[in-house]
């Protein structure tokens, strides 16, 4: 089948249609470029929903995974086996010092946060088991995960929701104390809200979430599915959190943990894996040893193949300096959106951190993906006018630029 209307055509016919898909078939990847099934090339300046953090086909992502495929593909959970050892390791290197569950997808990861955060919850008197969340945000698609989701559209046709979660707005200190009550188990926040339209949480915002908790006995979950891995900047969203900003929160947060508001639970996807289906619970020592044999578990979760290409993620990113690499870029990047003339009179806002950016347009545009591509560049397009930027960490500088002024184009030209 090489005729691109006939894949379509045959997809159409043997795939569910719960995505909307554009009327093009990628068959090729390599550094931050795609190629479709007519050779037509492209810039991509979303990598995959932000998964392909090192872009496709990175050499050395591809030599561990060859390396590890002739090594060992699964094992049960059963046995330990050491690549999950070692991405654990990065994570308590860049993160703070925590115990990590694996598996497949944010979603997954969330769950289990709920999950755990419910058994610290079932130690106090009256148990604790609800959850509060933001609205706009987005958790996955599981029916749990749906209901922590601050968005109706997400839950519409899957009522009733899960009892026991509700949300407030983003950044609504007194709702935030209301809703929490003598039931709360947790609350989940992601340090940006991706699907929402990539709204920070305010520093101030965080600080306090923190002292609530702490205060009331809440457990802290960082949705971080979109902010981890590099791609703000940081190696994780929420180092963005100092209570003292002069310490910065350097890009091994370690050093100054005292200052950045930690999570007691954090759940990463998309980047951490590179591409390939990860997903991660990674809490604090004290709530993860409750999670203890016949609580919880993942048969895939973990397998080699997939920490090899975790753990190796982390290496590249840290040899490269690649967190500094995007916070410079995004920097760069957002104040040269912010200069154009021949767009301003059609831009309502440009936020964002690192190379995780919102381009919140003036009104919501007709087909802007497929005007996008059209122009060569794959770009996103969120909560009805905000377009989202969110290529490989390791972009070039020229890349990025020639990115920038496709986009630039395709606004113009809304
Ligand atoms: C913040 C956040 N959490 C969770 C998820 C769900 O992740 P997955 O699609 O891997 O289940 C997403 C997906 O976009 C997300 O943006």
């Amino acid at each position: 089948m090489t005729d691109t209307a006939q894949i379509i055509d045959h997809g159409k016919e043997v795939l569910i249609g719960n995505y909307a898909r554009l009327p093009v078939v990628m068959v090729r990847g390599q550094g931050s470029h795609l190629w479709d099934s007519e050779s037509k090339e492209y810039l991509d300046l979303f990598a995959g929903f932000g998964a392909c953090v090192l872009g496709h086909c990175h050499p050395e992502l591809l030599a561990a995974l060859n390396e590890q495929a002739s090594k060992l593909w699964q094992v049960g959970n059963t046995f330990y086996s050491t690549p999950q050892i070692e991405f654990a390791d990065h994570l308590n290197r860049t993160a703070f010092k925590g115990q990590a569950f694996f598996c497949h997808s944010g979603l997954e990861a969330n769950e289990a946060a709920v999950k755990l955060a419910r058994l610290k919850g079932q130690l106090a008197t009256p148990k604790r088991w609800k959850v509060v969340s933001m609205n706009k945000s987005f958790h996955g698609r599981s029916l749990a995960m749906i209901s922590a989701t601050g968005n109706p559209a997400v839950k519409a046709g899957f009522e009733p929701m899960v009892p026991g979660f509700s949300q407030i707005d983003l950044g609504d200190l007194e709702g935030l104390s209301a809703a929490i009550d003598p039931e709360t188990a947790a609350v989940m926040i992601e340090p940006i809200q991706g699907e929402g339209g990539m709204n920070p949480v305010p520093v101030e915002f965080a600080i306090e979430l923190r002292r609530l908790c702490d205060e009331r006995g809440v457990t802290l979950i960082f949705d971080e599915v979109w902010t981890g891995g590099g791609r703000t900047g940081k190696w994780f969203g929420h180092q963005h959190f100092t209570r003292n900003p002069g310490m910065g929160a350097g890009a091994l947060t370690n050093k100054n943990a005292g200052s950045v508001v930690l999570p007691d639970i954090m759940t990463l996807g998309k980047a951490v894996g590179g591409g390939t289906p990860v997903g991660v619970m990674f809490a604090r020592a004290e709530i993860a040893k409750l999670l203890v044999p016949g609580k919880h578990g993942c048969t895939l979760g973990g397998n080699p193949l997939c920490m090899a290409v975790a753990k190796t993620v982390f290496d590249v990113i840290e040899r490269d300096k690649l967190v500094d690499h995007a916070a410079v870029l995004g920097e760069y990047g957002m104040a040269r959106l912010k200069n154009e003339r021949t767009i301003a009179s059609k831009i309502a806002n440009i936020r964002g951190k690192g190379l995780m950016i919102g381009i919140e347009l003036k009104e919501s545009p007709d087909r802007l993906v497929e005007k996008g591509l059209a122009q060569g560049v794959a770009i996103n397009l969120t909560a009805k006018n905000v377009i989202r930027l969110a290529p490989p960490i390791n972009i070039s500088r020229q890349e990025w630029d020639l990115g920038l002024d496709r986009v630039v184009q395709t606004i113009a030209a809304l």
